[in-house]
């Protein structure tokens, strides 16, 4: 009848990171594969509960409130906890910094490896008791030559991380990985239990036509967002406007901006003076991922890679996605300085 038997001959995640790894030749030493494979284990335990959610007692509020000063969800907590002991077990860092956790975590001697880990461990909070898309975010630098693990590891440029990513739980289970050289997306085959590459070499279109903001804070919203925003609404000269498309889970608003292309933004705002979202574990890895699929990521006048931060929990504005279309907004921030 003309089908294709099932391929044989599948990639997996850790083979095609393995194959990226060999063509270092002997500098690799195997350890950011090895560390890479705890963290898709994350994934498939997080993947695990988030499906089970309303069946165990997983969804509403934990109780506490996080440093953030958000209330924190049964489900930010367990997956925090997830995070925390795998990586720490895996051998393969040094530091850990969390979303849900004030202070870093400097890993005891016993286990220490020479990676450093940035994650936010469940993004989306708002949508998941509506079982919307939510997801896991990951940023990793190696430490810095003869040090033993320390936050000068991590307060640095999103330029220096080594890989980042994203886990989006959703109708299926997507890793979305760079290692610096391209980005690619896994799909969770469940009954295999592995992450099989399924979007390789992931390239934004230049141009998008989607707009991906929190329009309800506009009443707060600065001159040059205004103005972007409604020159992508109201184009000139016959051009059709730009779609609406906004979840609310910047995994999932950057996930389909990175297949549709488009521009996903939370700006600094009159009532937000640095944005909402945090610099070392939602910028910069989604920074990095978007720069790798050949888009751009700026606060409106800054390469977003380019930011030092001085502290774990920092926040920026974002901009990021299809490169002329994020040109454009900074074109917006360049007419009234
Ligand atoms: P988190 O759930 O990890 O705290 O992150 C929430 C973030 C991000 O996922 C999303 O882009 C943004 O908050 C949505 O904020 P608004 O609800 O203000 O639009
Ligand atoms: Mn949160
Ligand atoms: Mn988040
Ligand atoms: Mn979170």
């Amino acid at each position: 009848s003309g089908e294709e038997p099932p391929s044989t001959d599948i990639i997996t995640l850790t083979r095609h990171v393995l194959n990226d790894q060999f063509s270092l030749g002997p500098a690799a030493t195997g350890d950011l594969t090895l560390l890479l494979t705890a963290i898709q284990t994350t994934s498939k335990f997080i993947a695990t509960n988030v499906r089970k959610a309303r069946l165990i007692n997983l969804v509403g509020l934990a109780g506490e409130t996080n440093v953030q000063g958000e209330e924190q969800k049964k489900l930010d907590v367990l997956s925090n906890d997830i995070m925390v002991n795998s990586l720490r077990a895996s051998g393969k860092t040094a530091v850990l910094v969390s979303e849900e956790l004030e202070e870093a975590i400097i890993i005891e001697d016993r286990y220490k490896g020479s990676y450093c880990v940035v994650f936010d461990p469940l993004d989306g909070s708002s949508n998941i008791d509506a079982g919307v898309n939510i997801g896991t975010i990951f940023g990793i630098y190696r430490i810095k030559p003869g040090s033993k693990g320390s936050l000068e590891d991590v307060l640095r440029p999103g330029s220096e991380m080594v890989a980042a990513g994203y886990t989006m739980y959703g109708s299926s289970a997507n890793l979305v990985l760079t290692t610096g050289h391209g980005v690619n997306g896994y799909t969770l085959d469940a009954s295999l239990g592995e992450f099989i590459l399924t979007h390789p070499d992931i390239k934004i279109p230049p141009r998008g036509k989607i707009y991906s903001f929190n329009e309800g804070n506009s009443m707060y919203f600065n001159p040059p967002v205004i103005n972007y925003l409604n020159s992508i609404k109201y184009p000139q000269s016959g051009k059709s406007p730009y779609s609406a498309r906004y979840i609310g889970s910047m995994v999932a608003d950057v996930h389909r901006t990175l297949l549709y292309g488009g521009i996903f933004g939370y700006p600094a705002d009159k009532k937000s003076k640095s944005g909402k979202l945090r610099i070392l574990y939602e910028a910069f890895p989604m920074a990095f991922l978007t720069e790798q699929a050949g888009g751009l990521a700026t606060t409106g006048t800054q390469r977003i890679l380019d930011i030092i931060p001085t502290s774990i929990h920092q926040r920026c504005p974002v901009f990021l996605g299809s490169k002329d279309d994020v040109e454009d907004v900074i074109k917006f921030h360049e007419q009234v300085n």
